[in-house]
């Protein structure tokens, strides 16, 4: 599906031209996994794939939602949270903006996304953010970018029921081109911060495991769980309060000191990424995200086999850095290598998948994007 087809097929669904066409990005996230829903730093960037959504206000209060990749369309009168199937992630929106007080009254969406599904790259928040900047620009609705990543991350808490924190949102409202977006997810303050690795000759190799994860729900609630349990035992509110680290550990019991030991290492992280990136020493950023991988895999434990190989396959072919990215269990793997080196890890990761009997995965080289827009 090209940018050009989404108003013809709308015409073919819906009898009229589109009065907009939007575009929201996924989403990899550089540095800073499971730090958001605890109040700490995320460092991701938007990437190239992106869902597209062509949209048209109805005069009757409707609301019609069709999906061109999985050839189905769904009509929804009352928007009820909880509702299930693909329209959840529009319908969703559609109700936080209500709920918010905002006057949006029927439409038409036509959606087609090229966002890898179930890969970590945040596929869901694209199509709420893409819904969201739509309805807000159809609208003329005078809600400032942050405030918008919110109401798409409460259309994916309430209504579709995923208890995610602010990054993916965030990231595909407030990124820009050639950036990484540090994100305070305590004081919501942001910062664009440069990411010119093709200048140091350098790129950012994704693998997509093509890992089914199918018990990342229950497991995503199961960690942020035993942060609130870590909280109530440190008598805090979020995480990001721990000042003293081995203070804390002491006090708590062994899986939530891991889970707590992650998330205040990893913020720190973070933190030391944004510095190095602003000297331009991407040898410190690979072992950065090198450190990182082995904090998911061994204190908050949400990496699985398919990722480890991958991240050292990368290490092994000459990468600087990598990890995985995104919620874990699955998902997609980032080498920071250098640009003539890609290929040959992307073969090197196929050929130890191939050996290890696991199914092929899919690469890709990525270069940090533009967040929503309009593109027609
Ligand atoms: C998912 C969630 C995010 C974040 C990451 C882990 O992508 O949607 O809010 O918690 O997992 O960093």
């Amino acid at each position: 599906m090209t940018f050009t087809d989404i108003p013809t097929r709308f015409y073919e669904l819906t009898g009229h031209h589109p009065a907009g066409v939007w575009a929201a990005p996924g989403r990899i996230n550089l540095i800073g996994e499971h730090t958001d829903y605890n109040g700490g730093y995320v460092l991701p960037f938007a990437i190239e794939q992106s869902a597209l959504l062509a949209a048209r206000p109805r005069s009757d209060g409707r609301w019609r939602f069709s999906s061109l990749d999985l050839d189905s369309t769904v009509e929804s009168g009352d928007l009820a949270p909880g509702e299930t199937g693909w329209q959840a992630y529009l319908a969703g929106v559609v109700w936080a903006l209500r709920e918010a007080g905002h006057d949006v009254g029927g439409a038409d969406f036509v959606l087609s996304s090229n966002v890898p599904i179930g890969a970590g790259l945040s596929s869901s928040a694209a199509i709420e953010c893409a819904t969201l900047t739509a309805l807000c620009d159809l609208h003329d609705l005078d809600i400032d970018p942050m405030s918008r990543a919110r109401l798409a991350q409460r259309a994916e808490n309430a209504y579709v029921g995923a208890p995610t924190g602010l990054m993916d949102q965030a990231a595909s409202t407030l990124c820009t081109a050639d950036h990484a977006l540090f994100l305070d997810c305590h004081t919501l303050a942001v910062q664009q911060v440069p990411l010119r690795i093709a200048d140091a000759g350098l790129t950012i190799l994704v693998i997509d495991t093509r890992t089914p994860h199918s018990h990342v729900d229950g497991e995503y609630a199961a960690r942020r769980a035993s942060c609130e349990q870590a909280c109530r035992i440190l008598g805090i509110d979020l995480l990001r309060q721990v000042t003293d680290l081995d203070a804390a550990l002491t006090q708590l019991p062994p899986l939530e000191a891991r889970r707590v030991r992650h998330v205040v290492t990893e913020n720190q992280r973070v933190l030391d990424t944004v510095e190095a990136l602003t000297s331009s020493d991407f040898a410190t950023v690979g072992a950065l995200m090198t450190a990182s991988h082995a904090s998911m895999r061994d204190d908050y434990e949400i990496t699985v086999p398919t990722v480890d190989l991958a991240f050292e396959t990368l290490l092994a072919a000459g990468a600087l850095g990598a990890r995985m990215t995104g919620g874990g269990f699955g998902g997609c793997v980032l080498g920071l290598i250098a640009a003539d080196r890609a290929d040959a890890a992307a073969a090197a990761v196929a050929e130890a998948f191939a050996a290890a009997g696991y199914g092929t995965p899919v690469s890709f080289t990525s270069h940090p994007a533009a967040g929503a827009h309009r593109i027609a």
